[in-house]
C-alpha cells in the first residue's frame, strides 16, 4: 500500500535491525485519515470473503480494526491483555509468548462475542514472530468460528510470523512488508517478490 509505505519512510524510525518505531501514526499518536485508508484497503483485499466480525488485540490493533469494521458494518472485538473487573467468567483465553520479553501472557475474549456462525477477519498492527496472531486464531477457533483471513498493517518479513501463518493456509494480507531495517534505512519487499 503506497500511502502506508510513504508514511513509514517519512515518519518511521528504524530503532535497530529488528524494531521499527511508528508512534507518530500507529502505536501512540494515530493518523485517522491513514487508518481510514488502511481500513478500506483491508476491505478491498478480502472483498470476496464473508466477514461477520473483526477480532484484534489491544491496543494498537484497535484503530485499523475499527476502520475496517466501520466500512464492513460489522462489530469489532479486541482481545484483552488484562482481565477486566466486570468480566471474569465466560472468557476464552490463549497465551502469547513474547520473544523480546521472554514471557508468556494471557489474552482473552468474552465467549458471548463469538459464535460458531461467525466468519472472522483478524487484524493486527504488526506481524513479527506471529505469536499474537496465533493466539487470536486459537481463540477464534476455540469458539468454532471460522478464521476468514488475517490483515496486518506492517509485516516484518524478515521474521518468522508470515511464513508460519501462510504455511498454515491462512490468507494473510500485509499492507506493508519490511524486508530489512537498519542504519536508518527501511527496505520494503517489492510487490513482485510477494
Ligand atoms: P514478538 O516477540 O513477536 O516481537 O512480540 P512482542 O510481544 O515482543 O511484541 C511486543 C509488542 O511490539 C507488540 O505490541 C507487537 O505488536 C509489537 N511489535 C513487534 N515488532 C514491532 C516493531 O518492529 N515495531 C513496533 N512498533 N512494534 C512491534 P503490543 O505490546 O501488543 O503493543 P500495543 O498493541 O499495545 O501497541
Ligand atoms: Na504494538
Ligand atoms: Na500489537
Amino acid at each position: 500500500m503506497e500511502k502506508l509505505q510513504q508514511k513509514i519512510i517519512e515518519e518511521g524510525v528504524a530503532l535497530s535491525d529488528t524494531v521499527l518505531k511508528v508512534d507518530k501514526f500507529l502505536n501512540h499518536q494515530i493518523d485517522p485519515q491513514l487508518m481510514h485508508e488502511i481500513g478500506k484497503e483491508f476491505v478491498k483485499r478480502f472483498e470476496n470473503k464473508k466477514i461477520t466480525k473483526i477480532v484484534t488485540l489491544e491496543s494498537s490493533g484497535i484503530a485499523p480494526a475499527v476502520m475496517a469494521g466501520l466500512i464492513l458494518d460489522v462489530p469489532v472485538v479486541f482481545a484483552r491483555k488484562k482481565k477486566s473487573l466486570t468480566l471474569k467468567d465466560g472468557l476464552i483465553t490463549s497465551t502469547v509468548y513474547s520473544y523480546t520479553k521472554q514471557e508468556t501472557n494471557e489474552i482473552s475474549v468474552a465467549e458471548k462475542f463469538l459464535s460458531k456462525d461467525d466468519h472472522v477477519l483478524i487484524i493486527d498492527d504488526f506481524l513479527a514472530n506471529g505469536q499474537a496472531a496465533l493466539a487470536l486464531i486459537d481463540i477464534v477457533e476455540k469458539t468454532n468460528a471460522e478464521v476468514t483471513g488475517i490483515g496486518i498493517v506492517i509485516e516484518k518479513a524478515f521474521q518468522d510470523g508470515g511464513d508460519i501463518l501462510r504455511n498454515k493456509g491462512y490468507q494473510i494480507e500485509s499492507l506493508a512488508r519490511i524486508k530489512s531495517l537498519g542504519n536508518k534505512s527501511i527496505e520494503f519487499v517489492s510487490e513482485k517478490e510477494y
